[in-house]
């Protein structure tokens, strides 16, 4: 591990990713997650995979490119501290009920966490953007997710598109902090 992260500095250096990412790691683009109170092992893993062209997103990878590892480090430790927010969704309570039982018939609360929030290198999906838990379940399913351990692209496999679709619903709704 390299040298104590520094959450202060974290807050500094997270200055430029503010315009979509939110102030404190907290925004309502569509399609664009949230990143406060993710796990620190999660962050710093999934900018390690967009600087090395692991994760490719055409408007993401600028920022991730020049970072080093201390820089990750403490944007990692910041946004695990900021208090996690809900994002405003329409969700179907028909999709929703669906999609608690797919939750829990697919183990995905094993990994997740109960409640889905997350721990470790595995990433809290509770109250997280619907468009992105699609965009992002999409991507596992299609293999070119560029996971870090291919877990997450074996846990999709099963998953059609309408069992996607549910579990977005059930995962935006679910509180992001206990
Ligand atoms: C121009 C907009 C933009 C800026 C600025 C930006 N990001 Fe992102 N970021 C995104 C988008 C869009 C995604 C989702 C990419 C995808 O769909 O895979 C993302 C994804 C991420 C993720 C993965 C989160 C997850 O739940 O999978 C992390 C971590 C992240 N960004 C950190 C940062 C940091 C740190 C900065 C500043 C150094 C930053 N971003 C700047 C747009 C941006
Ligand atoms: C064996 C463990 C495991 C299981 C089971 C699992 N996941 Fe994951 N999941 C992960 C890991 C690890 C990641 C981070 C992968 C990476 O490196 O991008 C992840 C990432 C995700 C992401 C991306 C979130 C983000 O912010 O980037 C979504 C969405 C997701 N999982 C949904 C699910 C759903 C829905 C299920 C059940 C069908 C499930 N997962 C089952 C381990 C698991």
């Amino acid at each position: 591990m390299p040298a104590a992260a520094d959450l202060e500095a974290g807050r500094r250096k997270a200055e430029p990713c503010k315009s979509c990412h939110g102030a404190d790691g907290n925004t309502t683009i569509p399609g664009t997650p949230s990143l406060a109170g993710q796990p620190v092992f999660f962050t710093h893993w999934q900018l390690i995979k967009f600087r090395d062209g692991r994760r490719k997103d055409p408007q993401m990878s600028p920022f991730a490119a020049n970072l080093s590892d201390a820089d990750m480090a403490d944007l990692a430790v910041y946004y695990a501290a900021q208090r996690p927010l809900p994002r405003p969704a329409a969700t179907d309570p028909a999709k929703v009920a669906v999609g608690r039982q797919l939750a829990e018939q697919h183990h995905c609360v094993s990994c997740h966490r109960p409640g889905l929030t997350g721990h470790e290198q595995v990433p809290r999906l509770a109250g997280q953007d619907l468009a992105y838990l699609v965009k992002l379940l999409r991507g596992f399913k299609a293999q070119t997710a560029g996971d870090l351990d291919g877990t997450m692209t074996t846990a999709a496999q099963p998953l059609s598109e309408a069992d996607i679709e549910n579990l977005a619903h059930y995962m935006a709704i679910l509180p992001p902090a206990p």
